[in-house]
């Protein structure tokens, strides 16, 4: 018996293209508040699956965490064996370390919380850093598959004399991803970060610009802050056209906004997370990592 496909309402335009390219049934739950803010979830009838995928976009985390324990103590209830969460991002991951005295690590909290409730993780570029692996906090097995073959893709078919700048030493993995694809020419940045939404970066003039587009790559934009200070550096340099490309959309309050105004004139992003600049498809990536 094939695996039956299980997400949330903000999943469900992924979560068909997945379940169809698997060819295997996909349902809804529900998910609502009582009056006093409690959470309900309603999971369909599991009609004998012992095996279910359960496809969430994990963005704005808090909110959905707690409908996904629901969700997956029902399906147990049910007699589900084996519940593999797709989650094309995994949130938490920027909190790899206590960076002030009190605080949690919230990428560890995260992951010993969904070891408890799922069997197995599959996600996109999650946000390596101090932690190297997956493994390393998480006590089920884990899958981090690569965008970077759709985002060089993207930047072949759509970006003309295309120059990679990474913004900070953070994102040479995925610059080095990207460029490897398809022998693009690259440079990473230094950036120093004062804040949640104030960062610095320091430029460097010997990086060519005259007929290249300047084609920012990085694997979550949040704040926009990282983004809008190198588009604003682009623009001093002389650079006309400034491309934005993300896999991950968390794009907090107003910073789509402010990444166009700081000058940029082309945002792409992958539909791990929906907004309105996603425009590179995902599902494939996901479903192969199901067969
Ligand atoms: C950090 O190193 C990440 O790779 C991103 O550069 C960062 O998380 C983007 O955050 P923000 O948009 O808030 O600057």
């Amino acid at each position: 018996m094939k695996p039956i496909l299980i997400h949330d309402e903000a999943s469900q335009d992924i979560a068909k293209k997945i379940a169809k390219l698997l060819a295997c049934e996909q349902k809804s739950f529900v998910h609502r508040y009582f009056p006093d803010g409690e959470t309900l979830v309603r999971v369909p009838a599991m009609t004998g699956h012992k095996e279910v995928i359960l496809v969430l976009r994990l963005d704005r985390p808090d909110a959905k965490l707690f409908p996904l324990l629901l969700a997956a103590s029902a399906m147990r209830k049910q007699g589900v064996k084996k519940i593999t969460l797709v989650a094309p991002y995994l949130p938490y991951m920027r909190q790899d370390k206590a960076f002030h005295p009190g605080e949690a690590i919230g990428a560890q909290v995260f992951a010993k919380v969904i070891s408890q409730c799922v069997d197995e993780l599959i996600t996109i570029d999650p946000h390596l850093h101090r932690i190297h692996q997956l493994s390393e906090i998480y006590a089920i097995p884990t899958k981090t598959l690569s965008a970077a073959p759709i985002l060089a893709n993207y930047i072949a078919k759509n970006i003309t004399r295309p120059l990679l700048i990474g913004p900070d030493a953070e994102s040479v993995q995925w610059v080095t991803g990207v460029a490897r694809e398809k022998e693009l020419d690259y440079v990473v940045l230094k950036k120093k970060r004062y804040s949640d939404t104030k960062v610095r970066i320091v430029w460097d003039d010997k990086i060519p610009v005259k007929g290249r587009t300047a084609v920012l790559v990085d694997d979550i934009i949040s704040s926009g802050g990282t983004m809008i200070e190198v588009v604003k550096q682009l623009r001093t340099a002389g650079f006309k056209q400034i491309a934005c490309l993300a896999v991950h959309a968390v794009f907090a309050g107003e910073a789509f906004q402010k990444i166009k105004k700081a000058g940029a004139t082309h945002i792409a992003t992958c539909h791990s997370i929906r907004h309105e600049s996603n425009k590179m498809d995902v599902s494939f990536l996901l479903a192969g990592a199901l067969t």
